[in-house]
């Protein structure tokens, strides 16, 4: 797939791109889409696209799903905040994210990251809900899991997740909690072969689902 078309291109994709720079030689930079700067449908040059690490270029190849990766799966620590701030604004809102919470999981041991090579291609993070929470007392959430679009279907999110539950907790929490939006029916199955079960509904109408910890 060349990078001609805008509806080709989509957040969270990994490309091959030319930066300004790089015209007259054509050296490529691969990276993951962070936004789409070409607002015509087609340009011969290729889409022009901000990269999540923030260099800009136009799309020569949409990478395809790579068969040979080598993946690690690590603890995350202070040197992978902006690789993980970038993802997490492909997740979500740019506005909406937090840096503050972003920093505050990495420092307190409680994000994980998927790297292929130096890249950060996935994360997930963890929250310690209390005995008083009101709706999954005593659980370790996890409150964020992405993995970018090119590497889904390759088992990395259920590597990440088999980081976290063979993590040491302290011992008053009794199960792992994941939440989502019922209308995204395949987060319940991928979540069930993670070992989660459903248990309920969040009073804000989310399906809830817990996977006992084991000692
Ligand atoms: C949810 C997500 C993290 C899963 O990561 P992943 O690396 O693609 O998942 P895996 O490859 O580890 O798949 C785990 C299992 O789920 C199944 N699965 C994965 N994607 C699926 C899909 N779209 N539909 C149905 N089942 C799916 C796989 O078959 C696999 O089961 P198996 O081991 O029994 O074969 C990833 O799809 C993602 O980042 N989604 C967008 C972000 C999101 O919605 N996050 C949750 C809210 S924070």
């Amino acid at each position: 797939m060349n990078g001609e078309n805008r509806s080709d291109i989509k957040r969270g994709l990994e490309v091959d791109i030319v930066l300004k720079a790089d015209q007259r030689t054509g050296k490529l930079t691969r990276g993951i889409v962070a936004d789409i700067l070409t607002s015509s449908s087609v340009h011969p040059r290729g889409i022009k696209v901000r990269l999540a690490d923030g260099q800009v270029g136009r799309v020569q190849n949409v990478v395809l799903k790579t068969n040979k990766i080598a993946v690690t799966i690590l603890k995350a620590t202070e040197k992978d905040f902006f690789g993980i701030k970038n993802l997490s604004a492909i997740l979500n809102l740019p506005e909406t994210v937090k840096e503050e919470k972003i920093k505050e999981v990495v420092k307190n041991g409680l994000a994980w990251v998927a790297k292929n090579g130096d890249q950060i291609i996935g994360y997930v993070f963890c929250e310690f809900f209390a005995e008083d929470h009101h709706e999954l007392p005593n659980s370790v959430f996890i409150s964020e899991i992405f993995i970018v679009e090119n590497f889904r279907r390759q088992n990395i999110g259920k590597r990440l997740l088999e980081a976290v539950f063979s993590n040491n907790f302290p011992l008053v929490y009794k199960f792992f909690s994941i939440t989502h939006d019922p209308e995204e029916k395949n987060l319940t199955s991928i979540y069930e072969s993670f070992g989660f079960d459903v248990t309920g509904k969040t009073k804000a109408g989310n399906v809830k689902m817990l996977k006992k910890i084991n000692f």
